[in-house]
C-alpha cells in the first residue's frame, strides 16, 4: 500500500513580481501535474527518488546522501525533505518516508513546478498518517518547503497548486477563488532556459532599492492591471485581457525580468495573431503565454517552435491537490 498525491502547475496571468510587494495577482492552475508516491519507512530517513531527473538519495535530518547522481543535487531535493519533515512535525509524528517524485511540469521555467512538488509532498505525507489536513494547512506547510528554494516567495504558487482553478491573491487578503464561465485557450511558449526565481526576485528588490519612487509607481500600475485583468477575465473579454497582458509584459520588461528570447516569442505570437502575450512567472528565461482566438492558435504554436522553443496549449483545471491510498506494492507504482 502506498499513497499517491498530485497537484497542478500554474501560470500567472497578471501580477508576477508586483505580488511580492503586496499587489494582487491573477493565477490559473493548468492541467500539468506533479505526482508523489509515498510510503512510510521504519527509520527516520526521508528517501527521495527523482530518478526520471537522474538523481535520488536520502536525508538524515538536513544531511543529504546521494544514491544516484551528484551530492549537490541534494539542494534540489531539500525542499521536499523540509516539506515532508515539517508535515510530520506538525502532525506530531516521528518517522521517515519514501517519496517517488514524477512531474509533468517543466522545471524552473515559471510554471510552478517546485510549489506543486512541495504541495504534493505535504499532501502525500499527511495522507500517509491519515491526518485529514485542510487545504489551508497543506498550503502553509508547502510554503515552508518552497522558502528553501525561493527565499521569500509571495505565497501565490503554493496556493494555486493547492486549490486549483482561477485565483486572485494578495499577501494581505490571501486567496479568492473565481469561477470562469468559459474556458479560455492559452498557449505557453517555453524558452527552455532555466533560471532561479530567487535570483530574479532579488534583482527586482535591488532595482527597487536603487529607484524607490519610480518602482513604486510601476508596481502600483502592475497591481492596477491585475485588478482590471481579473474583471476582464470574469467577463471573458479576451480583447481586453490581451491588451492588459501586453501592458503587463511591457512593465515586466521595464523592471528587467524579460530576455531577448522572451521578447522574440511575445512579438512573434502577436505577429501571428495573438491578442496579447507576456512572460509568465519570474522571467529571466522560462515561459511566456499568449492568448488567441482558436483559428490563430496553430500559427502561433508553429511560430514559437520555429524560434527553437517548446509550445504547448494548456487547459485550465479546477482540480487542486488530491491524494489517495493505492492497494499495490510501492515498487510497482
Ligand atoms: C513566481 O512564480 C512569481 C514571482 O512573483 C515570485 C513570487 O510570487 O514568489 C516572481
Amino acid at each position: 500500500m502506498y499513497v499517491e498525491a498530485s497537484a497542478p502547475g500554474k501560470m500567472i496571468l497578471f501580477g508576477e513580481h508586483s505580488v511580492v510587494y503586496g499587489k494582487p495577482a491573477v493565477v490559473l492552475a493548468i492541467d500539468r501535474r506533479a505526482k508523489v508516491y509515498a510510503e512510510k519507512r521504519t527509520d527516520k530517513k526521508v528517501f527521495i527518488d527523482a530518478d526520471n531527473l537522474g538523481f535520488s538519495g536520502y536525508f538524515e535530518g538536513d544531511e543529504y546522501h546521494a544514491v544516484r547522481g551528484k551530492a549537490w543535487r541534494g539542494r534540489n531535493l531539500a525542499a521536499l525533505n523540509v516539506s515532508a519533515r515539517k508535515t510530520m512535525e506538525y502532525l506530531g509524528v516521528e518517522g521517515g518516508v519514501n517519496l517517488k517524485v514524477r512531474s509533468m511540469i517543466p522545471i524552473a521555467v515559471g510554471l510552478g513546478s517546485s510549489a506543486a512538488i512541495c504541495v504534493t509532498t505535504v499532501s502525500a505525507v499527511e495522507r500517509l498518517f491519515d491526518a485529514g489536513l485542510k487545504n489551508e494547512e497543506i498550503s502553509k506547510l508547502a510554503f515552508e518547503g518552497e522558502t528553501i528554494i525561493h527565499g521569500k516567495p509571495s505565497g501565490v504558487d503554493n496556493n494555486v497548486s493547492t486549490y486549483g482553478g482561477v485565483l486572485s491573491y494578495d499577501k494581505e487578503n490571501g486567496i479568492k477563488r473565481h469561477k470562469l464561465e468559459k474556458n479560455i485557450p492559452f498557449i505557453i511558449g517555453n524558452t527552455k532556459k532555466k533560471r532561479s526565481t530567487k535570483k530574479m526576485v532579488e534583482n527586482v528588490a535591488a532595482l527597487r532599492e536603487r529607484n524607490p519612487v519610480e518602482m513604486e509607481k510601476i508596481l502600483n500600475s502592475m497591481g492596477l492591471i491585475a485588478e482590471s485583468g481579473l474583471d476582464a477575465l470574469m467577463k471573458a473579454n479576451i480583447n481586453r485581457i490581451g491588451d492588459l497582458m501586453d501592458l503587463n509584459h511591457g512593465l515586466l520588461s521595464a523592471i528587467g525580468v524579460s530576455t531577448m528570447k522572451l521578447e522574440i516569442l511575445c512579438h512573434t505570437s502577436r505577429n501571428n495573431g495573438a491578442l496579447g502575450a507576456k512572460l509568465t512567472g519570474a522571467g529571466g528565461g522560462g515561459c511566456m503565454i499568449a492568448l488567441a482566438e482558436e483559428p490563430d492558435i496553430p500559427n502561433i504554436e508553429r511560430a514559437i517552435r520555429r524560434r527553437k522553443s517548446e509550445s504547448y496549449r494548456v487547459s485550465l483545471t479546477d482540480k487542486g491537490v488530491e491524494s489517495k491510498w493505492v492497494e499495490e506494492a510501492y515498487a510497482d507504482s
